[in-house]
């Protein structure tokens, strides 16, 4: 369905609008009162009807999550905010908490209420310092007026919201890894099963949700998971914000129903390509995410549409690259990253991430590569499904699909042993 209707975005345009005050105005903190008069199962179903996929990467409907936690438990159960927003790309989340921050704290609240938890721990990324200022503005506001804190709106219920800044390492964004930072111990990836629903943090049950994940809760307890699940495809319930950045006239951060074209956000939104160039390629969700070509922009930014044409929505932020960028020094920049970040806990990661890097720069250099641009899909192949996290495969599979996109390009830097470009 097309609509117009904006939720994470309706208010950008009062710059008092993360302010409790300015959220307030806009019917802010209703939905709370609204869920605290619903039983939990009752916010579940709404969540589940809202096809609501998790919005941190790998899509996965946050209804079906929440229904992983025991039934019945004596232990404490978390919510766990992740706010690591470290992909190469990505830069929704921030805008959520710079801007309208106290909709992921209602969100918060709304989430514990439904999953029997008195807890939540929001994990900010280090670096994003404005993000940090408003959440913990948003966290202090929301307390002073009973909204976070023992006896919440009077109901007796206590629910404390506390921020955690990270240290800026992409592997604590993964789910495990973060949970492990948070206990104060170093970020390295838990082997699954058990799940966090079942042991997460402090070996308790846990929710690891995104940031946009659980700021949509509030608006479609307000509203009704199935109103939300109309604006999207059909497993694919209501808006996104997608991102837009690279060599476009206009780039920015839009919220539109999923399921819109990757055309219609690069052409109508971004305005198109910067200059006389055209576009050469887009990889569509971070930099994780194998690349799609000019031809394949008709594509619907829902997580199925994407994975069917052999990439991922990811986090819906898409990165545009013009004709003279030359993919195997891309594909450098990005191996690079993945080297930099594999925590080095499995051998297939560190020692796999480095050895794709140093062989594409050599490639790059117009340098002899022993075994070809075969070599390179070779070692793709043994990072990936043999690490405990996804960091490995998230190396690979861009590689991966530059090899099959732009193979060509790859192949003549070594036939003419430089940069064709
Ligand atoms: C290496 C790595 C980095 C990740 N970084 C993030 C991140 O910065 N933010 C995020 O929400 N999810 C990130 N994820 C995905 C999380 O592990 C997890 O799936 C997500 O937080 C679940 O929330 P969701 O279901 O609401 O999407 C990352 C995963 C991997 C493997």
């Amino acid at each position: 369905m097309k609509t117009d209707v904006k939720i994470l975005t309706a208010h950008l345009d009062d710059p008092a609008w993360h302010t409790l005050a300015g959220y307030e105005r806009h019917g802010g903190y209703n939905a709370l009162r609204k869920a605290l008069k619903m039983t939990p199962d009752e916010i579940k179903a709404e969540v589940k009807a809202a096809n609501l996929r998790g919005r941190g990467g790998a899509g996965f409907p946050a209804g079906i999550k929440w229904g992983f936690l025991p039934k019945e438990t004596t232990k404490p159960i978390y919510l766990v905010i992740n706010a690591d927003e470290g992909e190469p790309g990505t830069f929704k989340d921030r805008l959520i908490m710079e801007r309208n921050p106290h909709s992921l704290i209602e969100g918060c609240l709304i989430a514990c209420w439904a999953l029997r938890a008195n807890t939540t721990y929001i994990y900010i990324r280090g670096e994003l310092f404005s993000s940090i200022q408003r959440i913990e503005r948003a966290i202090a506001e929301a307390r002073a007026k009973g909204y976070i804190g023992k006896n919440v709106l009077g109901t007796g219920w206590t629910c404390e919201i506390h921020a955690h800044p990270g240290a800026g390492a992409y592997i604590c964004g993964e789910e495990t890894a973060l949970i492990e930072s948070l206990e104060g111990k170093a970020g390295q990836p838990r082997n699954k099963p058990p799940f966090p629903a079942i042991q997460g943090l402090f070996d308790c049950p846990t929710i690891v949700n995104n940031v946009e994940t659980i700021a949509y809760v509030p608006w479609i307890i307000e509203n009704g998971g199935q109103t939300f699940a109309s604006f999207g495809t059909e497993r694919n319930g209501g808006l996104k914000i997608y991102g837009l950045s690279g060599h476009v006239k206009r780039p920015g951060l839009w919220e539109l129903p999923m399921g819109t074209t990757f055309s219609y956000l690069v052409n109508e939104l971004g305005g198109g390509m910067r200059g006389a160039k055209p576009m050469k390629g887009l990889i569509p969700g971070g930099s994780s995410c194998p690349p799609l070509l000019p031809n394949e922009l008709d594509t619907p930014m829902d997580f199925d549409a994407v994975k069917k044409v052999g990439t991922m929505l990811g986090t819906g932020c898409a990165t545009v690259f013009e004709e003279g960028v030359c993919t195997v020094r891309l594909g450098a920049r990005i191996a690079k990253f993945y080297e930099h970040e594999s925590c080095g806990q499995c051998t297939p990661c560190r020692e796999g991430t480095g050895w794709l890097h140093r062989n594409i720069e050599k490639l790059e250099r117009g340098e002899r590569l022993e075994g070809g641009i075969q070599l390179l899909d070779s070692i793709c192949g043994r990072i990936l499904g043999n690490t405990i996290c996804a960091l490995g495969d998230a190396a690979a599979m861009p590689i991966q699909g530059f090899l099959k996109k732009f193979g060509d390009e790859w192949q003549r830097h070594i036939d003419l042993g430089r940069c064709p470009l």
